[in-house]
């Protein structure tokens, strides 16, 4: 997909960047005070059977008895997320490539189990704060503004085991005190914040989400458990917008969706029908957050499941009353859906599974590669919200090792990076979005959160680690790192491989 803008800018103070989370890069899992958290419970599973959407499932949600495993554990490279690319020790390191590339802004998760060890706690671990406020030091010594989200995957295990996640009605408050608390303390040096990563995610993987560990209860009782504890969602991130609000005056709070957009298998009006519901199982969650109430046809959808959620006096208040400023997401691919989808191929996508578009290639892990639908997307997003819009990942996982002279020579990533900004481009110039950033998934390899793996690789810089966290954790800048270099010091005027 051509750069047809080649030449023209981005519009001016556009915030170019890359996006992280703790769970995935932090590491140091059992330091600095931290407690255990829902993503340090994740096993290490064979790649080779690792990619089906059956698989998926299995890594992002557990049973007690996996937890009792984990927790027995005592060889750590069974569970990559506990070591992460090593951030923890090394942030001061990967801050500066981020600044030798030019970041103005820096997506990263805090977390809550470094601050609230089991997430119920009535003081926070200082150790924990002191260390994000090093990060955000070291951030602001090289310009770059941070952009934290607050849950990104990575809920207390004690909260998850002792309380049921988000189905208990106490996980608004324990959730609440912990965004009064980093408010608070980091006032002066993070203004860009997001509630809840993915936060339409929790059907998919109640676990990693919702810390609801699903075989607790019956799969009849389910829908209902893994609905009020959405609400709890809702509510919680409401309430920290407000807080946010009135702990840092002009700061600016966004809510995240998975963008999977989805296209009619074909123009016939079922498939085309089937593709409308699929987008509503997105949508709900922006307009819940966006419009400040449940969309009738969600609720809708509750009535005909039988399912009844619970809400408090106050609970519609605050939701109405505290809109989002922003909408981010995260996008990937699209996918197809279809009436009569039997016979189709399916593929995966990000954390679930859709039908295969014959006209759009893959990448190795299935998902499809779409340039114009993120042009799409950005279009359908703007027209329902009309608010800001903001790319907080995009990019591309790959197989990847340095040659003999120690290069990676990754041009397909530069291919796929063009080609989504230049339709980005696109959305803004030609389309009327507004468009706040983009930060790429992420700027540096990290272990992947469907799939535990280590190798299947996103960044401008590689680590030297694999599957089974051996090795130095060096890391070797990509020739990607060079491009996007010179993207972001064009202010994306100059999007060419060049
Ligand atoms: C997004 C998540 O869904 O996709 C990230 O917010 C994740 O945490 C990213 O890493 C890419 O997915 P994966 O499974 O390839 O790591």
């Amino acid at each position: 997909m051509a750069d047809t803008h080649h030449g023209t800018a981005f519009p001016e103070g556009f915030l170019w960047g890359g996006a992280t989370a703790a769970n995935q890069c932090e590491g140091g899992w059992n330091e600095g005070g931290k407690g255990i958290s829902a993503a340090d419970v994740f096993a290490f599973r064979d790649p080779n059977n690792a990619t089906s959407g059956a698989d998926i499932h299995a890594n992002c949600d557990v049973t007690d008895a996996d937890i009792d495993e984990a927790l027995a554990a005592d060889d750590d490279t069974r569970y990559p997320k506990r070591r992460g690319a090593d951030f923890y020790h090394r942030y001061a390191e990967d801050i500066a490539l981020y600044a030798e590339m030019g970041f103005k802004v820096y997506r990263m998760s805090i977390a809550w189990s470094r601050i609230f060890p089991r997430g119920d706690e009535q003081e926070p671990c200082e150790e924990g704060l002191a260390f994000y406020e090093r990060v955000f030091d070291e951030c602001a010594k090289h310009g770059i503004e941070p952009l934290v989200t607050m849950s990104h995957y990575e809920p207390p295990l004690a909260f998850c085991r002792e309380y049921n996640g988000w189905y208990d009605r106490r996980s608004i408050d324990f959730f609440c005190r912990y965004v009064d608390v980093i408010t608070r303390r980091y006032a002066g040096k993070v203004k860009y914040w997001l509630t809840f990563n993915e936060v339409d995610s929790i059907l998919r993987h109640p676990f990693m989400t919702g810390g609801l560990i699903e075989s607790r209860w019956t799969p009849e009782e389910f829908p209902a458990v893994v609905r009020q504890a959405m609400h709890h969602q809702f509510v919680a991130s409401a309430r920290a917008t407000k807080i946010c609000h009135e702990n840092i005056p002009g700061s600016k709070v966004g809510c995240m969706l998975t963008k999977v957009t989805f296209y009619p298998y074909t123009c016939k009006a079922d498939d085309v029908l089937a593709a409308q519901r699929r987008m509503r199982e997105t949508y709900c969650y922006g307009d819940v957050q966006v419009f400040g109430a449940y969309p009738h046809y969600l609720l809708n959808d509750y009535k005909n499941r039988g399912v009844e959620i619970h809400q408090e006096p106050g609970d519609a208040q605050v939701m109405r009353e505290n809109p989002v400023d922003f909408v981010s997401f995260s996008y990937y691919m699209s996918s197809c859906a279809a009436g009569e989808a039997k016979g189709l191929e399916v593929t995966e996508a990000n954390t679930t599974t859709g039908v295969k578009n014959p006209y759009l290639p893959s990448s190795e892990w299935g998902w499809q590669i779409d340039p114009v639908g993120l042009r799409v997307s950005l279009i359908d997003l703007y027209d329902r919200y009309r608010k800001p819009l903001f790319i907080v990942e995009n990019g591309i996982g790959v197989r990847e090792e340095p040659d003999d002279e120690g290069r990676i020579h990754d041009d397909y990533r530069i291919d796929y990076l063009s080609a989504h900004l230049a339709e980005a481009k696109k959305a803004i110039l030609e389309d009327g979005v507004e468009l706040m950033g983009y930060t790429s998934w992420a700027p540096i390899d990290l272990v992947s959160n469907s799939t535990n793996q280590m190798s299947k690789r996103y960044g401008f810089v590689y680590v030297d680690a694999d599957d089974h966290c051996q090795g130095t954790y060096d890391r070797l800048r990509k020739d990607s790192f060079w491009w996007y270099q010179k993207v972001i010091a064009t202010n994306g005027a100059d999007l060419s491989a060049e």
